[in-house]
């Protein structure tokens, strides 16, 4: 599928409520009639098609070059929707629920109903969750289906956190994007399987696993998060992603860095680094990335993906970067970039 041009519907810089209506009721047109539009979350940009149409969904593997055996997170507006999607609502999962949607926490139940069967790459569970950025509440609403919407960046690369970026890997493969500004997270939401008992985490992300045990006590952990040896449950998280052109290696020990790109750039390498406004200007390289403020995680995570692609625009060969403590949002933040850099650690 390729379309002559990507439509941008930019409600972020736009002061009109009446044209800001008209492009979410374009949009929500668009998904109604089977197309793929690409809008913003909380956390990242999700490219949406309608989760009850077969055929709609088949754009999105396309458009992504996804493998299919990796099934699609279906976003709703309200309770009511999920009620029709889902078998059981367990305990923990309506505690779970009542404390953090909408908001950056998908929970897997066990399926029923119309959603279309290559959303879940032919699993009986299904993957769900109520998003909070006000956009996509309303887009979904409009639409008045059930969105299932991947993050919205070709297959592998960084999840897209700007319109910007949803332009730059999907321009012509998609029939629009919605652009409402940065996203606020920039990472994924946490995946948290509720059809076992205790709950399980298959992705860190937006909702702390601390936040998760405040409120449901036991949480287990998929244990190919902490050895990558194991296979691990959730299908998405076998593949390699995040990665930039270059060759990234993190490494602990942060006086190591400037000898390590000292000695890349005598090779004749591009080099760059990821560190923190902390200690930006302690380097010395082609490209240095602060991203964000080490004393606040969020800052880091809200920028870690515009800072992966940023060292591809500088098209830099060799990148080190710091590490980050595996707590709170550091623990999502340390999972991406562990993943970006294909386990290379120093
Ligand atoms: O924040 C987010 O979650 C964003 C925004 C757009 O909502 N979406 C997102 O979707 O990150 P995606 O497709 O990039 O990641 C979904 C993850 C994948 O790792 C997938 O394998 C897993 O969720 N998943 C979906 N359904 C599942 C299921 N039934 N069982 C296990 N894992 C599932
Ligand atoms: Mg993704």
């Amino acid at each position: 599928m390729s379309y002559k041009q990507t439509k941008i519907l930019d409600v972020d810089k736009i002061n009109n409520e009446d044209k800001k209506r008209e492009y979410i009721s374009d949009a929500a047109m668009w998904i109604s009639e089977g197309e793929v539009v690409a809008f913003p979350t909380e956390t990242v940009y999700g490219l949406g098609a309608n989760a009850l149409d077969e055929k709609a969904i088949a754009k999105i593997f396309e458009a992504k070059g996804r493998p299919s055996d990796n099934p699609l997170i279906v976003h709703i507006a309200n309770r009511d929707q999920l009620s029709e999607l889902v078998t059981e609502i367990t305990p923990a999962a309506e505690k779970l629920m009542e404390a953090f949607w909408p908001g950056p926490l998908t929970i897997i139940f066990k399926k029923k109903g119309p959603i279309a069967s290559n959303v879940t790459a032919g699993l009986d569970t299904v993957a769900i969750r109520m998003p909070s950025h006000p956009l996509a509440l309303k887009l979904i609403e409009a639409a008045n289906v059930p969105v299932a919407a991947p993050s919205a960046n070709l297959s592998g690369k960084p999840s897209p956190t700007t319109a910007a970026h949803v332009y730059h890997d999907l321009q012509g493969r998609i029939a629009g994007v919605v652009d409402g500004g940065s996203t606020g997270v920039g990472l994924e939401s946490t995946v948290l399987d509720c059809s076992v008992d205790p709950p399980m985490l298959y992705r860190p992300g937006g909702v702390t696993i601390e936040e998760l045990k405040e409120v449901v006590g036991e949480v287990a952990v998929d244990p190919s998060l902490k050895n990558i040896e194991d296979a691990p449950r959730s299908p998405g998280m076998k593949y390699t992603h995040y990665a930039p052109k270059g060759s990234l290696s993190l490494v602990n020990d942060v006086s190591c860095i400037q000898a390590l790109l000292d000695e890349a750039r005598e090779q004749g390498k591009k080099v760059g680094v990821l560190t923190t406004e902390e200690r930006a200007a302690e380097y010395e390289a082609d490209t240095v990335i602060a991203c964000g403020a080490r004393e606040d995680l969020s800052t880091v995570a809200a920028k870690l993906y515009d800072a992966l692609r940023q060292f591809d625009q500088e098209n830099v060969d060799v990148i080190y970067s710091e590490t980050f403590p595996n707590e709170g949002v550091g623990a999502a933040i340390m999972n991406r970039l562990e993943k970006a850099a294909g386990g290379r650690v120093i």
